[in-house]
């Protein structure tokens, strides 16, 4: 896919691998637009990138997304929908808080991506070469059970990215389907894990050069070796990421 000319809305720009991607995507000669909750978060990243246009919107509420939508749509479109906004909780399965958690991941992680995709599709179906880019993780296929309710979002992601790429090809053919998977990444998200982690930067170049290359999926780093290491001997890859005690 030609990136330069294009323009992107980063859903999850103000930290993170999403504002790290923000220099590359402009690098690449791409109009950028990010999302995100906190209004001074999204005026900092202005303040270090003025070129690009800022959103405030809560991708879990309904009224945000139509707002931000009609914006989005009246300003010029856009080429790319980057659904990369995700929350992630350290938790036990066995307190009542689970199903709070639970929510609040299914909400961000995965429904408010199938309610910006079919909010955002007819416009994206009638240009010429247009991408969809959801940020999944390897725990969408290999748990990691100290953030259950986390990988289990990741895995419904997953799954609806298979089955929307599918759908996708018999209804848009301009329309790439794009599943990052990342490891363990080096951000705010993850600072008390005691995982190895990739750097932003790498997930970043990664990404962009998925989506030159028109790749469905793009694995980062080690995220490779582990999905044909749990395809393969699913019990050793589940007992390497989680070794002992399920809750660090
Ligand atoms: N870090 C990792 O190890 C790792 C590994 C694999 C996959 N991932 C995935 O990669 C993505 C980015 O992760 P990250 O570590 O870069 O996270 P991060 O630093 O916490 O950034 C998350 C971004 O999403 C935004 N966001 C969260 N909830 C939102 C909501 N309801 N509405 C709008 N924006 C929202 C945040 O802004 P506000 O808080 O201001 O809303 C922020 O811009 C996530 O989908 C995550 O699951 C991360």
């Amino acid at each position: 896919m030609q990136l330069n000319g294009k323009t992107i809305l980063i859903i999850g720009g103000s930290s993170g691998i999403g504002l790290e991607s923000i220099k590359h995507f402009l690098a690449e000669g791409m109009k950028v637009i990010i999302c995100g909750r906190d209004g001074l978060k999204l005026q900092q990243v202005k303040s270090k990138f003025p070129s690009i246009a800022t959103i405030s919107c809560d991708i879990t509420k309904s009224e945000d997304v139509s707002l931000m939508h009609q914006l989005v749509v009246t300003s010029g479109g856009i080429d790319v929908l980057y659904h990369n906004a995700g929350v992630v909780n350290v938790h036990s399965l066995a307190e009542l808080t689970a199903i709070a958690f639970a929510t609040s991941e299914m909400e961000t992680n995965y429904l408010a991506a199938v309610r910006l995709t079919s909010l955002f599709l007819p416009e994206l179906g009638k240009r010429n070469e247009v991408a969809l880019v959801f940020t999944s993780s390897a725990v969408a296929y290999l748990p990691a059970a100290f953030v259950p309710t986390y990988s289990a979002s990741k895995a419904a992601l997953h799954s609806y990215v298979l089955s929307l790429r599918y759908q996708l090809s018999a209804l848009h053919k301009n329309i790439h389907v794009i599943e990052l998977i990342p490891p363990t990444v080096d951000t705010e998200a993850t600072k008390s894990f005691t995982s190895k982690k990739v750097s932003v930067e790498r997930v970043a170049k990664d990404l962009i050069n998925g989506l030159k290359n028109n790749r469905s999926t793009v694995h980062v780093s080690i995220a490779k070796p582990f999905y044909y290491l749990h395809r393969f001997f699913p019990s050793l890859a589940f007992s390497i990421v989680n070794p002992k005690n399920p809750i660090r």
